[in-house]
Order: C-alpha cells, then sequence, then structure tokens
C-alpha cells in the first residue's frame, strides 16, 4: 500500500481543528503560534508561511515573524524572551537552519520548554528519552502515524518488529529511534559510519530514511513486506533541461516492489510534520492552562 500522507493529515487537522474550538470555547482564545524567520531562505520562507497558513486553517492564532539576515543573536534571544513571557503565546517555533554567526544550540535553549513545540529543547528531549509525556518533535510523530496505519492494515506489528532508522539527527533520527523503542520495536539507528548498510536493511521490518541523499535506499535491499518511510526531500535535475523535481532518499519505484508499505515524497511524510505542529500547538496550549 501506499500511504498517503495527504488524506491522514488531513484526519489530523480534522481532530485538531475540533481541539482548537473546544480549547476556544473553554478559554475564551484561540491557542497562540509565533513562527520565527531570521534571514531569507527561499525554502525556509517556503515552509514557514505554510506552518502560518496550516495554523490559521485549523483555527490557531498563527503569526510569522521574520527578522533579517543581519539579526544578531542576542536581539534574537531578546524576542525569544519576550513570546516566552507572552500569555497569549502557546507555542514557539524558531525555523532552522540560523544564519552563520547566530549560536543553534543557546537559541533552541532560550525557548520555554513548554512552549517548545518542536521538542528540540534538552528538558523534552530528556522527557522522551525517559519515557514521560513530553512535547515530540513533529516529524517523527508523523512517521509514528504512518507506521501506525499500515499497522491498522495489518502490513506490519510494531511490537517486536525490527525497526531500522537510518540519520541520526536531533530532528529525526534520534527522536524516531526512542519513540520505535517506546512502541516496543527493537531498534537499529544507522548512520554514515554503519557497516553494510544493505544487509541491515534486508533484515528490518521497518525502514526509515532520513540521510538526506537522493534515492539511496534501493529496491533491493528492502524486505518483502516491510513498511518504508521516506522522510528525505532531495531536488535533483528532472529529465526536461533546466527543471528540478523532488525525490526521497528511497529509490520508490523499485521499493514499492517490494514494500508492504511505502510513503512517496512529496505527499508521504511532508504533510503530516506540519498537521502534528498544528497538534503540539494544541497540547502546548492545553498543558500551559491545566499547569
Ligand atoms: N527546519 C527543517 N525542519 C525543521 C523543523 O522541524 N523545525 C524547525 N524549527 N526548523 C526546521
Amino acid at each position: 500500500m501506499i500511504l498517503d500522507g495527504k488524506s491522514i493529515a488531513e484526519k489530523v487537522r480534522a481532530e485538531v481543528r475540533e481541539g482548537v474550538e473546544r480549547f476556544a470555547r473553554r478559554h475564551g482564545r484561540a491557542p497562540g503560534l509565533d513562527v520565527l524567520l531570521v534571514g531569507e531562505d527561499p525554502a525556509s520562507q517556503v515552509y514557514t508561511r505554510n506552518k502560518e497558513r496550516a495554523a490559521r486553517d485549523v483555527g490557531i492564532r498563527g503569526r510569522l515573524e521574520v527578522l533579517p539576515a543581519e539579526t544578531r543573536e542576542a536581539e534574537l534571544l531578546a524576542r525569544i524572551a519576550a513570546l516566552n513571557a507572552d500569555p497569549s503565546v502557546d507555542a514557539i517555533l524558531v525555523q532552522l537552519p540560523l544564519p552563520a554567526g547566530i549560536g543553534e544550540t543557546r537559541v533552541l535553549d532560550a525557548v520555554a520548554p513548554d512552549k517548545d513545540v518542536d521538542g528540540f529543547h534538552p528538558h523534552n528531549v530528556g522527557l522522551l528519552v525517559s519515557g514521560r509525556p513530553a512535547l515530540v518533535p513533529c516529524t517523527p510523530l508523523g512517521c509514528m502515524r504512518l507506521i501506525a496505519e499500515a499497522e491498522a492494515a495489518g502490513v506490519v506489528q510494531v511490537r517486536g518488529a525490527r525497526a531500522l532508522v537510518i540519520g541520526r539527527s536531533n530532528i529525526v533520527g534520534k527522536p524516531m529511534a526512542q519513540l520505535l523503542q517506546s512502541a516496543h520495536a527493537t531498534v537499529t539507528l544507522a548512520h554514515s559510519h554503519t557497516r553494510d548498510l544493505p544487509a541491515l536493511c534486508r533484515e528490518a521490518d521497518i525502514l526509515v530514511a532520513a540521510i538526506g541523499r537522493p534515492e539511496t535506499i534501493r529496491g533491493e535491499w528492502i524486505k518483502p513486506g516491510a513498511v518504508v518511510i521516506d522522510v528525505g526531500i532531495n531536488r535533483i535535475p528532472a529529465a526536461e533541461e533546466g527543471k528540478t523535481r523532488l525525490v526521497g532518499d528511497v529509490a520508490f519505484a523499485e521499493a514499492k516492489e517490494r514494500a508492504g508499505a511505502i510513503s512517496p515524497v512529496p505527499g508521504g511524510v511532508g504533510p503530516l510534520t506540519i498537521a502534528y505542529l498544528l497538534a503540539n500547538t494544541l497540547r502546548a496550549a492545553e498543558q500551559r492552562i491545566a499547569g
């Protein structure tokens, strides 16, 4: 089966829309998400505009604040401190990558943990690793939802499955491995120094590729019937002169012949990442009110 991220994301967004309406009825205001973008990275401009629009679409008060590329770290930290102190702000997202000269760690550590919808603050990372309720990064949450859909269709049982996560980033690979482990899979975390990746892939009932290199995972590496989640978004030259197209980290046409379920690029993980940003915003708002 093809895991259709767009239709699954629509279900998540409908659930969030209902939750936002309930929250607004009870508390007399909508949950608030503030997105900070520093500089003019074209991809980040598209992503942040999409996040703001998606927030408004489910009734969240979404606000995108664009700061000039020359912004100094101290100014950005002051902006974050103001948002931390503002009771109408439930969720803060600082878009990455930040311009050179701004310390990413210092910035991410400055976001109040209870407003950290990206789940990047060490407080939330520690809660996740301890198996305690936390704000969890959006992309891994989206991947888990896709895997849950495959499980509901009888393709896999996560409990006891062999899961292979390729890529050890803080945004995707590491939290993904934690979530799969909490769901009782037996997890291997592979990376650029891993030996004989094809052999590991051939044993994986669940394979999550977050490498950032186009079409690296070949069809013949896939265990027949496996669930394949492709987190990669790579732009490569298209057949037509001067055009480009998006592909994942998995050679989709080959892999879909062997996989039991596979997510496409585009239209797989991407739509779910934004849907779970909205879900995390609602969750942060509810948790802050509950104290
Ligand atoms: N840049 C690419 N992915 C992400 C993400 O998940 N969160 C933020 N803040 N920036 C990103």
